[in-house]
């Protein structure tokens, strides 16, 4: 029987990634370099020599960055007498049944080719990357008939389209190396529950789920072999460096409201003052989510607050209507409700526009102007902190123009979220929470710009405000016992 020969020794982290267990879905992620693509490749082989006709698939987001990564690596590393790789198929097959998928997946239509499919383990490479309901529709494909442990594995680096979303999943939901058990939710934030006919029906759907964080300096190998690459990424711009050199989750480069705060822009309630005037926002949607924002500026100083929203999909227009019937009290009037243009697209079948279904139904919308890249330039100086005085005290805070109830959850996860196109930079990468900032675009474009000040009013109201230019947003053979 022919030795099999293992060149890979796993580094400590490394090996806290290979021997996680009882998880259904791990992130291995961080710094660029710490081993992450290595020790995926080792551990679906070990997994696929472990147990027998096994199937497990290898996500990049796109051909040419499988081909030069996973497939050029497993082609070098992979035993030729344990397994065959099939080209057209893109697939190892090995000599006990398993098989290791490598695939892409860098659209929508993807969907397609995994309706019907059964994996053990699923991995991503370079989680950002990706959208997240591509992620959760393959959650659904991690199945089979054998008593296999099943998981969703995969690495990252920070930053990327995806960066929230996976930070949310993973990085958030407590200290790493340790298995939190989460509960599922579905796209409008309820539990999920176990269906009737399952062992446990009824009960919230909980997966556990782990963060390994990796470390340049995790990978001795690299540091050993080759230590200009630790200068070379220390002389990367900041929010860069922190990302790929120190693994940092919130630094975030490409990020589109570079400037967006927390601690700034998002508030506890308050009750707002009956002569504030308010404002409804709105995007449409079916599939994607049908969105309304409400605001309220104060006539003292034009500082705004959104303090509600909606976001749902799968709302028909007279459902639409109502939900933001139910949201509005009677005793709230609006200046107006501004909404996107394609509410006014006349439906061929009936002559009747959306426009004309909420007229009807007691709410007349304004067309917003959609001018993208004004729309963002002005969304970004309502949102802008910047340094104003308290006109009691003397004192110098951070102040927006616009802030967020921290209630409204969605839109303080959208806003961070947004990143800048790459052909575009001026302009918002598509992204799925895109409704959201959307609708306060139309709202900003709506409204006068929040600057120049009447600065004898500005005064009155006890403070001094200063802009600061959109500069910070430019910014903006023994083998480690692994066998
Ligand atoms: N245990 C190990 N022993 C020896 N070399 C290793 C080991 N792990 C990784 N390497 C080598 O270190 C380099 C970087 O590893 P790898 O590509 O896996 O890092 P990564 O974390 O995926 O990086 P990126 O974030 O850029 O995707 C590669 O040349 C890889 O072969
Ligand atoms: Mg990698």
């Amino acid at each position: 029987m022919a030795v099999i020969q293992i060149p890979y020794k796993p580094q400590p982290r490394q090996c806290k990634y290979h021997q996680a267990k009882d998880i259904d879905e791990l992130l291995y992620g961080g710094a660029a370099g710490g081993g992450k693509s290595e020790a995926t490749i080792w551990d679906a082989l070990k997994y696929a020599l472990k147990y027998p006709h096994s199937r497990q698939i290898i996500f990049r987001r796109t051909f040419p960055d499988l081909q030069r990564s996973i497939i050029m690596r497993t082609l070098q590393v992979y035993q030729k007498a344990i397994g065959k790789y099939n080209q057209s198929k893109h697939e190892w097959v090995f000599v006990n049944g398993s098989v290791i998928e490598l695939a892409y997946w860098d659209n929508d239509s993807n969907y397609m080719n995994y309706q019907g499919a059964e994996y053990d383990v699923i991995r991503w490479e370079e989680l950002t990357q990706f959208e997240e309901r591509w992620y959760t529709y393959m959650l659904s494909r991690l199945r089979g008939s054998t008593p296999y442990p099943r998981s969703v594995k995969s690495t990252t680096n920070p930053g990327g389209v995806g960066h929230s979303w996976v930070k949310r999943r993973f990085v958030d939901i407590g200290p790493p190396e340790q298995v939190h058990h989460m509960q599922e939710y579905d796209d409008n934030g309820n539990v999920l529950h176990w269906p009737d006919g399952m062992p446990s029906a009824g009960e919230p759907i909980i997966r556990r789920r782990i963060f390994i964080p990796a470390n340049v300096f995790d990978n001795k190998a690299l540091i050993d072999n080759d230590p200009g690459y630790v200068a070379r990424l220390m002389s990367l711009a900041d929010a860069e460096r922190k990302q790929l050199l120190e693994g940092d989750w919130d630094s975030f480069a490409g990020q589109f409201f570079s400037s967006f705060s927390r601690a700034v822009n998002v508030i506890e309630p308050f009750a707002i003052p009956r002569e504030w005037k308010r404002y409804r926002a709105m995007d449409e949607g079916y599939n994607d989510p049908f969105v309304c924002l409400w605001f309220a500026v104060d006539p003292k100083t034009n500082d705004a607050i959104l303090y509600r929203e909606l976001s749902q999909s799968k709302l028909v227009t007279s459902e639409q209507v109502a939900a933001v019937r139910k949201l509005s009290p009677v005793d709230e009037e609006y200046v107006y409700s501004v909404a996107d243009t394609s509410f006014w697209n006349r439906s061929r079948v009936e002559n009747v526009t959306p426009a004309d279904i909420f007229q009807r139904m007691g709410i007349t919308l304004r067309q917003a102007k959609k001018e993208r890249v004004n729309g963002w330039k002005r969304m970004r100086e309502w949102l802008h902190p910047h340094d104003a005085v308290d006109g009691a005290t003397g004192k110098t805070y951070k102040h927006s123009k616009l802030k967020i109830f921290n209630t409204c959850i969605k839109t303080i996860e959208a806003i961070p979220s947004m990143v800048h196109d790459d052909t575009h930079p001026e302009d918002v990468a598509a992204h799925s929470l895109d409704h959201i900032p959307d609708a306060i675009r139309y709202w900003c474009m709506s409204m006068p710009m929040p600057f120049p000040f009447n600065k004898e009013k500005e005064n009155k109201a006890s403070r001094v405000d200063r802009f600061d230019n959109d500069d910070d947003d430019k910014g903006n053979s023994n083998y480690g016992g692994f066998w």
